[in-house]
């Protein structure tokens, strides 16, 4: 069976961006792939050394998040990155393969850059990317479902393993990324990304009551003043949304948007209500596990184990290869 790893920063609850962009395709993938789920609490310390006191609570939001989507901890397997110290170890191995040059002109550290995501620019944050290469080759992922906003970082894998390959012998897989049918969702405020640190974003926790009010503020057709104005759906946020998840509703918004048959407000609110459906059972199965610290503790237990298991072996053929197998 192909391998899946993919992963999350535990910096909060997941969101529709999560969903769209790589959450529903490892729903649906969990079953043809061996699946591994990677809750990535060391990466997360890039940004947050200052309070991994909120660490702990944001991996059971996350785990709960995945549950809620469909995800099923029997099938996939929840691990928890700070658990598999070989990450550390290969991290630092590759880490002497890696030119600064490519770190440096990684589109994706340079906007987290200009956002002010990184506070202080340390060694660690500058060499995630490298980090990540490590979770996804350890476990010989053939497949990375993700958002756009990380295909930078499976690309400098790529080049990691061929690089490895080349030095040391045929050991490690090459990666390929997988991105969601709409590859990049963007905020209520129509900023390019939906992201809870932007404050921009629907979690799959939220009750209808926050779905509606934050529906009410995204951010339509500036140009469009009065509901009799004819619309441009193009630069909707909220066309934007009905495109990703209601696609067979398309057609009727573009036209009446464009015609003027209907106002934003009527629009947002027949959205709003297909959203509140779309989540209620999302929501449901979060509440239904969230506060089950022991059921999601186990699941993440189990996968770990399985995962730890991989990694191990994928190491040793690292050092093998690498020759520094001596003195054990
Ligand atoms: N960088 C990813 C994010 O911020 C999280 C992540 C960590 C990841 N390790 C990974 C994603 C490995 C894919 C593969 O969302």
């Amino acid at each position: 069976m192909k391998r899946i790893l993919t992963g999350d920063r535990p910096t909060g609850n997941l969101h529709l961006g999560h969903y769209i962009g790589t959450l529903k395709n490892r729903a649906r993938l969990q079953h043809e792939y061996e699946t591994y789920l990677l809750v990535a609490d060391v990466q997360c310390l890039t940004t947050n050394f200052d309070r991994p006191e909120q660490i702990k609570e944001d991996i059971y939001n996350v785990i709960a998040g995945y549950f809620a989507a469909g995800i099923d901890p029997q099938t996939a397997n929840i691990v928890i990155q700070s658990r598999i110290p070989e990450i550390a170890e290969l991290t630092l191995y590759y880490s002497m393969i890696v030119p600064m040059a490519l770190l440096k002109y990684n589109p994706t550290i340079k906007s987290e850059i200009a956002a002010g995501y990184a506070k202080e620019m340390t060694y660690g944050f500058f060499g995630y990317p490298v980090n990540q290469a490590a979770d996804i080759t350890i476990f010989g992922a053939d497949l990375v479902p993700v958002g756009k906003d990380q295909v930078p970082h499976i690309e400098l894998t790529r080049k990691i393993v061929r690089k490895f390959n080349a030095l040391y012998g045929e050991v490690l897989t090459e990666p390929r990324e997988l991105l969601g049918e709409v590859p990049v969702l963007p905020g209520l405020d129509g900023r390019e990304k939906m992201s809870k640190s932007l404050g921009n974003a629907i979690f799959l926790c939220d009750d209808d009551e926050s779905i509606v009010k934050k529906i009410k503020s995204a951010v339509t057709d500036k140009s469009r003043i009065h509901p009799s104005d004819p619309g441009h759906p193009e630069v909707c946020t909220v066309f934007m949304y009905y495109r990703a998840f209601f696609p067979d509703q398309v057609p009727g918004i573009e036209t009446g948007c464009s015609n003027a048959a209907f106002g934003c407000v009527a629009c947002k609110k027949r959205f709003a209500e297909n959203l509140c459906a779309f989540i209620k059972p999302m929501r449901e199965r979060y509440f239904s596990v969230r506060n089950d610290h022991k059921f999601l503790e186990a699941a993440a237990q189990r996968g770990t184990a399985r995962g730890r298991e991989l990694s191990a072996a994928t190491m040793q053929a690292v050092k093998r290869a690498m020759k520094i197998d001596y003195f054990i």
